[in-house]
């Protein structure tokens, strides 16, 4: 089921944007529009977003990620086309109902979001429900509780300034979970973090997304995170969606050279999986024991490999052959030669 749906989405910032529009629609290019001083931001945006998945949107810096990211709440009206939120187009709701739906349905967590340095952390975590108008209690009840999901659990009466930038990430992650809002939207919100947090932070929130089942719309510029997190991915360039898909597609098959050679450096073994890279074939080979399952990376195939010729046995989470991986195949994947999945 579709929680969020847009719909040809444009925005554009300047001049005459409607007029930008029909011209974008009859062919013009972005730089054509920028020379008379008006920028096409989202041009003809068509995606939907999932209940329960991880939609992340990457593309280098001025692609329009922001920007499209913040049409989704209602924050920046469309110029034109739609945004449907549970089937409710957010761009005919007057300016109470979107209110209410931005601070119940969905939540925001940003870059450098501001936490209130004169607050106590657990004060920051509860200011989204303090905004809703819920009582004392029950704000503090609650933000302790996304506190302690967060990992800050013994925090709650420090200052801001009191903890490391993780941390203040983590206490504004704790500010979105605490409003119950199950959208997320989170704009480069690790992108701050020295490389090691990062990794940490994007790993709990997959631990925390295998439990809450939110439904997530992730941007950011870093590939690697995008992979590692994506559920599926919208590659952005100049304003356009480039390729959706997931992280195998994407480096699969590439939609065109502008993405290929942007996924040319990740390291393909990581995501490259058992399942996407063996030759399909059904009923029953004998178990050897070296058998792994479909979302096994590849490079974890290595060391099997390295013990026999045999083919590895690739099975269903219910132990179902599901195809086989001879050694060449393997070494082909590796080497990047594989296009069937
Ligand atoms: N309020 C605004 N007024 C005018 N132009 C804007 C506005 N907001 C964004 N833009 C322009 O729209 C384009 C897209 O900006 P946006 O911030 O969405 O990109 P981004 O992909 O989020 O970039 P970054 O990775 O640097 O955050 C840029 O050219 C930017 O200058
Ligand atoms: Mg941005």
């Amino acid at each position: 089921m579709s929680r969020l749906e847009v719909e040809h989405l444009y925005k554009i910032f300047g001049r005459r944007p409607e007029t930008a529009v029909r011209w974008l629609e009859e062919g013009a290019d972005r730089a054509e529009l920028r020379d008379s001083g008006t920028t096409a931001a989202v041009i003809d945006a068509t995606f939907d977003v999932r209940e329960g998945e991880i939609f992340v949107v990457m593309g280098l810096s001025g692609s329009g990620k922001s920007t499209l990211l913040r049409t989704l709440n209602g924050l920046l009206e469309p110029t034109s086309g739609r945004v449907l939120f549970d089937g409710h187009d957010l761009t005919a709701l007057g300016p109470r109902e979107l209110r209410r739906v931005r601070s119940h349905g969905i939540s925001m967590v940003f870059q450098h979001f501001a936490l209130f340095p004169h607050r106590s952390v657990l004060e920051n975590a509860a200011y989204g429900l303090e905004v809703q108008g819920v009582d004392r209690a029950e704000r503090e009840r609650r933000a302790t509780e996304a506190l302690e999901l967060t990992g800050l659990a013994g925090w709650e009466k420090s200052w801001p300034d009191e903890l490391s930038g993780g941390m203040q990430q983590r206490v504004g992650l704790a500010r979105a979970l605490a409003t119950d809002a199950d959208l997320l939207l989170m704009d480069e919100s690790f992108s701050a973090l020295d490389p090691l947090i990062r990794r940490d932070m994007q790993d709990q929130l997959l631990e925390l997304q295998k439990r809450l089942k939110k439904t997530i719309v992730f941007i950011t510029h870093d590939l690697n995170e995008a992979m590692r997190l994506g559920d599926r991915i919208a590659v952005m360039r100049d304003g356009r969606i480039v390729q959706i898909g997931t992280a195998e597609e994407i480096l699969l098959r590439p939609a065109n050279d502008y993405v290929a050679s942007f996924v040319q450096d990740v390291d393909r073994s990581r995501v490259l999986t058992a399942g996407a890279v063996m030759e399909k074939c059904a009923g029953d080979a004998d178990s050897s024991g070296r058998s792994v399952t479909m979302d096994t990376p590849i490079a974890d195939l290595c060391a099997l490999s390295a013990d026999s010729d045999e083919p590895i046995a690739v099975r269903s989470d219910e132990g179902k052959l599901k195809g086989l991986i001879p050694q060449q195949t393997l070494l082909a994947a590796l080497a990047g030669e594989v296009t069937h999945a």
